[in-house]
């Protein structure tokens, strides 16, 4: 479907690819992986012919169309269901074309749409829409009412509804929650035609696609199966290669040492020479770099507080007058590792904000450690960053205290290189500028980490080092992720935001995801249940 062919792409002042070949096969489902930075949307921009290589060939079938999610999605008074359905632009086309076609035109157009089933497409829409989480009633809502994460939904969908013969997608759940990513992973599944999926979400990885291709040492190198299977297959080439390395450089003494013994000794002149041209034939087996992921600080605070850190009675707590969660009663220590469920829209980043601190309660009792301090990471920051900004202007002005030589190496540790430390944020990649904030909040060993979405961008090993560091990290730790192995490594309790309140969850993330699903099910059309959806996480 995809034809890469000899690649070499240089830019920004290092080599992206480097003779990289690749075909992707038809119909194939892709995962795109690699570090962080490695160059995946940068390969996305390629294909799409954003950016041109500097050599080699990428080729798609002639009338093949390839399709990915718009970055801009503007807030125009266009309503939802129309923006979904101008998606397919030949419907579209097919459409205005019956308004002014000749009689013996209208033939061929009504033939063409009931071959593409244009009748069902409003259905089909809804189906996209109802598993991305919009709800029947927001169908006829104009773009410009909902916020810039929902818009960034409707563009998925509308992607997924216009059905390209190649699916580009770029790390496609990082705004949705457990409910909308779980439902991605089954339509990925189905999806009719090619789709290349960048993604660090093991388990979309693992349940959507048939293949993996990773951006490795300037190569693209494919590898069929999942996440896991990609994982092993590559960890029993890497052995292999090291083994053939080390048996290769055994080989090469031994000869040296033959070679230097008797070049000097007539009688076994002879066979050094021959000796000699064996070492010079012998190819050199590449040592594979160990990639390596900086690790992430996360300093525990100095002297523990006297618990607990936050006691709520009967809290009610919203905006504007209008309470978002109500009649909260619930207790925070000093070493609380609390995992935060809830759909996107039941207030988890309300109760975040106000655990915070920077959202006074309504009414009720909330006793707060004087003390206390707060390290809060959430997206937005990731927003707010001036674009025009670097990481050493940014590290500059929080840590007055340093100098020079003390910011650099202060964003080395977090795992900001050298030759990073002066790119905009602009142009940062995703996780890259994720790295930055989160290293920035917990910079002055806060007593509470409250982390919203934390692993958004970062790569899967990555997330592996936030993990450990969360593991050695003292305070409290309050975890909203709909990375569900994530979840389930860091907290001991689990709290669950819906119907208009935070309460105890008692159950387990089997529970969790399980519940979900069945709500899910018994709120959508009944088309939408799927087979594959419901069998897949009640086992
Ligand atoms: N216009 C630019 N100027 C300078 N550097 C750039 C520019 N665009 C991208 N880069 C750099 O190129 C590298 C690759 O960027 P890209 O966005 O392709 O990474 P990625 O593999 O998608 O990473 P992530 O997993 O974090 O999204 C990054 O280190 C980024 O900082
Ligand atoms: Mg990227």
């Amino acid at each position: 479907m995809l034809q890469i062919d000899q690649l070499v792409f240089t830019a920004w002042g290092r080599r992206f690819f480097d003779r990289a070949t690749v075909t992707l096969p038809i119909g194939g489902k892709v995962g795109l992986v690699g570090r962080n930075g490695v160059g995946k949307s940068t390969l996305f921009k390629l294909i799409l012919g954003e950016l041109s290589p500097d050599g080699g060939d990428i080729g798609v079938p002639k009338a093949a169309r390839i399709g990915s999610v718009d970055q801009e999605h503007p807030a125009t008074p266009v309503s939802l269901l129309d923006t979904i359905l101008a998606a397919d632009v030949e419907r579209e086309a097919l459409h205005a074309e019956l308004e002014t076609a000749e009689p013996e035109r209208m033939g061929d157009i009504y033939m063409r749409l009931t071959e593409i089933d244009a009748d069902r497409a409003p259905a089909r829409a809804g189906e996209i829409l109802s598993g991305l989480g919009f709800s029947t009633a927001d169908l006829a809502r104009p773009m410009a009412e909902f916020s810039g994460g929902w818009r960034m939904r409707v563009a998925l969908a509308a992607a997924l509804f216009a059905q390209p013969d190649l699916l580009l997608l770029d790390e496609p759940t990082n705004y949705l929650d457990l409910e909308g990513a779980l439902w991605l992973e089954a339509r990925l599944k189905k999806y009719p035609h090619s789709a290349l999926i960048i993604s660090h979400d093991r388990e979309l990885l693992n349940n959507s696609v048939d293949y993996i291709l990773h951006i490795t040492e300037q190569r693209l190198d494919f590898y069929t199966g999942g996440y896991d299977d990609f994982e092993r297959q590559r960890a029993e080439k890497l052995r292999l290669q090291a083994a053939s390395r080390s048996k290769q450089e055994a080989e090469r003494a031994h000869l040296q040492s033959f070679v230097d013994r008797f070049r000097a000794k007539a009688s076994k002149a002879a066979q050094a020479q021959s000796r000699m041209k064996r070492l010079a034939k012998l190819q050199p087996i590449a040592a594979t770099i160990e990639e390596r992921v900086a690790p992430f600080t996360l300093p525990s605070p100095p002297r523990p507080l006297a618990p607990p850190l936050m006691r709520l009675e009967g809290v009610n707590v919203g905006y504007d007058g209008n309470v978002v969660l109500r009649g909260l009663n619930l207790r925070l220590d000093v070493d609380d590792r609390i995992g935060l469920l809830g759909v996107n829209g039941a207030g988890k980043s309300t109760f975040a904000k106000m655990a915070a601190g920077a959202l006074p309660i309504m009414t009720g009792n909330m006793q707060r450690e004087r003390r206390i301090q707060v390290g809060w990471f959430h997206q937005h920051q990731i927003e707010a960053l001036d674009p025009a900004d670097t990481p050493l202007d940014i590290i500059r002005r929080e840590r007055l205290d340093l100098g020079e030589s003390g910011h650099r190496s202060t964003l080395a540790r977090f795992g900001i290189g050298f030759d990073k430390q002066s790119t905009t944020v602009a142009d940062l990649s995703g996780g890259e500028r994720a790295r930055l904030l989160l290293n920035m909040v917990a910079m002055e060993a806060p007593h509470l980490l409250i982390l919203d979405e934390p692993t958004n961008h970062l790569d899967i090993d990555s997330r592996r080092a936030l993990l450990d560091a969360l593991n050695d990290y003292q305070g409290a730790v309050i975890l909203i992720t709909h990375d569900r192995s994530l979840m389930e490594l860091v907290a001991d309790r689990l709290w669950l935001a819906a119907d208009g309140t935070v309460a105890p969850f008692d159950g387990d993330m089997d529970d969790y995801a399980r519940l979900v699903l069945e709500r899910a099910g018994s709120a959508a059309p009944s088309q939408m249940a799927a087979p594959g959806r419901k069998k897949r996480r009640v086992a």
